[in-house]
């Protein structure tokens, strides 16, 4: 892993980056090769912190202001999130104005098949060197592997809520594909949790690998093509104390066109 090595992935760098300057090759083979790939939180926070990351901690409390999710169809009231998108290409990255996050039954037969507007991403978290970095990594990363003139991104902030005898679903609708190219599951906080384990499959439906992401940064990178991801509920270690599990998801999805300066 050369991610040491980097000097920083700026706005310049976003046109002129490879994946082996940018220390991100060994992530990008592994993709090539299997399709996903599990980072540790150790390896991701080099790689971020070396992309400007700053204040995680302050990052990470942003996750203690999050939304109800009140479209769950069964009826849950575990989950709490924030969202927003953003056009990322060579020229930077926009924020786009507000809009509702859209998954056809095809890929969420639970809750899809209806426009589900979230509360936004306060801008201090967006706009903060934590996000900025994680975006511009996985721009790197990701555009290095399938160039694209512009990406549609998505950022979740979740939040799983486990309470005794109810257990939280990371993934209620189960195993499942997002309906976009790439995806970034980032482990942002653990507290009182048990399980929570993310299971990647083929598409046959086949156990590829699996892995708890336990620690801060831990990760899991997926080509959305080619393999189904989820997620085991969750269960409070202490029924006594609350008990949650918070993480990041980006979704990336080429646009044919480029931004508009
Ligand atoms: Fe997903």
């Amino acid at each position: 892993m050369t991610g040491l090595d980097m000097a920083g992935l700026g706005k310049a760098d976003l046109e002129t980056a490879t994946l082996e300057a940018v220390g991100l090759d060994a992530w990008a083979g592994a993709l090539r090769e299997a399709g996903f790939v599990f980072v540790h939180g150790p390896d991701m926070g080099a790689v971020l912190a070396a992309a400007g990351l700053r204040d995680w901690d302050g990052f990470a409390r942003s996750w203690d202001d999050l939304g109800m999710d009140t479209y769950m169809a069964d009826g849950g009231r575990y989950r709490k999130r924030r969202h927003a998108a953003f056009a990322v290409s060579a020229a930077g990255l926009q924020r786009k104005p507000a809009q509702p996050h859209y998954q056809s039954r095809d890929f969420n037969a639970l809750n899809g098949g209806i426009a589900r507007w979230f509360d936004p991403v306060t801008e201090a978290a967006a706009d903060g060197p934590a996000f900025q970095a994680i975006l511009r990594t996985c721009h790197a990363l990701f555009d290095g592997l399938t160039p694209a003139p512009a990406w549609h991104v998505e950022a979740h902030q979740f939040r799983i809520e486990a309470r005794p005898g109810q257990s939280g679903q990371p993934t209620p609708e189960g195993m499942h594909q997002d309906g976009v190219d790439w995806v970034l599951v980032l482990m942002v906080g653990r507290v009182n949790i048990a399980s929570g384990t993310t299971s990647i499959h083929g598409l046959d439906r086949g156990l590829l690998g699996s892995f708890t992401l336990e620690a801060p940064m831990d990760a899991a990178l997926v080509d959305d093509h080619r393999v189904f991801h989820g997620v085991t509920p969750v269960q409070p270690l202490d029924a006594a104390r609350p008990a949650h599990r918070d993480v990041l998801v980006l979704t990336f999805r080429r646009e044919s066109a480029p931004i508009a300066a």
